[in-house]
Order: structure tokens, then C-alpha cells, then sequence
């Protein structure tokens, strides 16, 4: 994980995501170069594209929601499933869930989860083990922003839902309901914030969570 590491570090700076200023996290921003890059110049150099780079609308939604009801994960085991920058599965450490894992399939998410638990102060168990369609009896699992894809936002969704038939608390994190299903989700919360930055600019003011019902 060393160079990966090395590639989140030279590709991001410390940024306090507007709807969770509880923390810090190894961020892009209009300074950081993968900022101005396009899909094809990460194709080229054979890595997938730097979703970990970036704190979308659906993981403020719900670490925001996690840091404002810490009893939905204080002392449970939970899975933050498409981790990304690692921002739910912090949020959920630092509220007091006694066992955090965070999963993404992408080795540079890894690296940045791993990054952003030490500069929060926090153990999290970081995998990249596919767990669609498995269960390993988390107590509660969030999913922010996964559903971006028609195919496996199904195949993630129904899964999901098999989670909570086996007694799971399941929310899904997002700015829209886009290829999320239009039965078993009751809406939460929704957080509507202004703000300067241009990747935040339209998401944020539509950051909703759902629970999976
Ligand atoms: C748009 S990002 C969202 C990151 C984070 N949840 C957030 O809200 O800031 C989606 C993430 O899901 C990860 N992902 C996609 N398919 C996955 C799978 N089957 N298992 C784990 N992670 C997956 C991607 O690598 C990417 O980091």
C-alpha cells in the first residue's frame, strides 16, 4: 500500500468537509492535480478513477446523520460498504461503534482510508473484499453514494435489502433516488447547505439519507 499511499498524499490536501467540520480528511480541491484530470488520463495510467478523493453528498449525509445520533452505531459493528475516503466509517468510530469496517474494492481507497483513520485518531478495519450479496452480521451498515451505476446499483439494493430481512440496520446515503428503488426506502433526513466548492455545489444541497426498510 506504500506507493498508493504516496499517490494519495501527493494528490490531496487537508479539507474539512462543509456538512462534517468534526473532521479532517486527505481531500481533492481545485489545487490537487487529479482535480483537472479526465476518466481516460486515470484509464491510461491503469487506475480507476479517484472516487476516494472526494467527500460526496451522500457520505456527509450520513456521517453528518451518524455524528448527530451517535446511539444508531454506539457499541455495534458496522460496515461502511464503497468506503471511499473512509468519511462514514470515521464518523461512525468517533461516535462510538466498537467495531468499524470499511470496504472498497479500489487499492487507492484503501490507501486514503487508511490515511484518513490515523489523522482522525481512529481503528477501522479496512478491506477490499467485494461483500455484495454476503453477510456478516454487522449490527448496522451504511452505503453513501454506490448507487451510480444501473446494474449494480441493483444488484447492491437487493442485497442490501436480504441485509435487513437477517436483521441488519441498513441506510443509504445520496443526493438523489436515481437508481435507488422506488419501494422500501423511508427517508431520514434530508440536508440542504450552500456552498463555494465546485464539486459540492449541486450535491449539497440535496444530501438525503434513507433507511432500507
Ligand atoms: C462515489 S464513491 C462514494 C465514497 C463514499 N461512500 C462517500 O460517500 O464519500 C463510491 C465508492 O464505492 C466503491 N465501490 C464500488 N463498488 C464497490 C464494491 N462492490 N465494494 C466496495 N466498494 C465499492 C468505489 O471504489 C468508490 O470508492
Amino acid at each position: 500500500m506504500t506507493s498508493q499511499k504516496a499517490f494519495v498524499r501527493e494528490n490531496t490536501a487537508t479539507i474539512t468537509p462543509s456538512l462534517v467540520p468534526e473532521l479532517q480528511l486527505n481531500l481533492a480541491n481545485e489545487t490537487c492535480p487529479v482535480w483537472l484530470q479526465t476518466p481516460e488520463h486515470f484509464s491510461k495510467l491503469g487506475i480507476p478513477e479517484p472516487f476516494w478523493a472526494f467527500a460526496w453528498a451522500g457520505g456527509q449525509a450520513l456521517a453528518r446523520y451518524i455524528f448527530d445520533n451517535p446511539e444508531i452505531v454506539y457499541g455495534q459493528t458496522v460496515l461502511d460498504f464503497g468506503s471511499g475516503s473512509g468519511i462514514v466509517a470515521i464518523a461512525a468510530a468517533k461516535s462510538g461503534a466498537t467495531h468499524v469496517i470499511a470496504s472498497d474494492i479500489d487499492e487507492y481507497a484503501e490507501a486514503a482510508i487508511a490515511i484518513n483513520a490515523e489523522k482522525n485518531n481512529v481503528n477501522i478495519e479496512i478491506t477490499r473484499e467485494n461483500f455484495i450479496g454476503i453477510d456478516k452480521n454487522w449490527t448496522t451498515v451504511f452505503a453513501a453514494d454506490v448507487c451510480y451505476e444501473k446494474n449494480t446499483a441493483l444488484m447492491i439494493t437487493t442485497w442490501l435489502k436480504s441485509l435487513v430481512s437477517s436483521g441488519s440496520k441498513v441506510f443509504i446515503g445520496g443526493p438523489r433516488r436515481i437508481y435507488l428503488p422506488k419501494n422500501g426506502l423511508e427517508s431520514v433526513i434530508r440536508y440542504s447547505k450552500e456552498t463555494v466548492s465546485r464539486l459540492e455545489d449541486t450535491d449539497l444541497r440535496n444530501a438525503q439519507v434513507w433507511r432500507v426498510v
